[in-house]
């Protein structure tokens, strides 16, 4: 008996050797890849970015105000010309009458909002150009989903209602931001424009709002409920 249970004991150890050993190799391997990942990461760090996270500006960085007002206007360019695009998609997808028209309303300013950056770009001596904006495309997108994760309804309309109030915040911070720079640069007609355009983004968050208060989200939270 006593050696039965020896050497089931050693038929036990013998069978955690090999276990052992894959996990110690396991680990080793695992070690190197993360010694091979941490040097391409300091490869890549000493690239762009310093030992204290400061990052490298490309040889095409803007190196002034001027230079970085003009970026941002190509960038808020590239946004409302995918709005004027985007917009008919959203409204397509919703259903409430109110909803509809705010969006079809709003459709009609941006496209009125791309002819005014135009003039932007004559008053400042640039020419007009798009350059891709990141943040846009990524609230666009957002927005495509939510139709996309929804029955149209109330509930597809409250989540219209969210992502186009993400897009009017984000062209309030970007207006406000051109606004001062405009101004700091002493480009006051570009500021006057820059300014109409600012209104009619706080305006359109109101009527999203209204929106969505009065109606929509009610609705919405309804549906749920049934
Ligand atoms: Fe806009
Ligand atoms: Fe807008």
């Amino acid at each position: 008996m006593k050696n039965a249970t020896a050497t089931a004991a050693k038929k036990t150890t013998t069978a955690k050797t090999p276990a052992t050993k894959t996990t110690a190799a396991k680990s080793t391997a695992a070690k190197s890849t993360a010694a091979k990942t941490t040097a391409t990461k300091s490869k890549t760090a000493s690239k762009s970015t310093s030992s204290k996270g400061i990052v490298k500006a490309k040889s095409s960085a803007a190196d002034g105000l001027r230079e970085l007002f003009v970026d941002s206007l190509k960038d808020i360019y590239w946004a409302e010309k995918a709005l004027t695009k985007a917009l008919p998609k959203m409204a397509k997808n919703a259903t409430s009458e109110n909803l509809i028209a705010a969006i079809n309303d709003h459709l009609t300013v941006t496209q009125n909002q791309v002819t005014r950056l135009e003039q932007v770009f004559e008053i400042v001596g640039e020419k007009a150009q798009a350059k891709k904006c990141d943040a846009m495309e990524g609230l666009i997108k957002e927005g495509e989903s939510i139709i996309e994760e929804t029955e149209a309804g109330p509930v597809r309309d409250a989540g219209i209602i969210a992502a186009s109030q993400k897009i009017e915040h984000y062209e309030i911070a970007t207006y406000g931001t051109l606004c001062a720079f405009a101004k700091t640069l002493g480009e006051n007609d570009a500021m006057e424009l820059l300014a109409a355009t600012l209104a009619e983004e706080k305006e359109a968050d109101v009527t999203l709002t209204e929106a969505a208060y009065n109606t929509i989200n009610f609705d919405a939270a309804e549906a749920d409920e049934k």
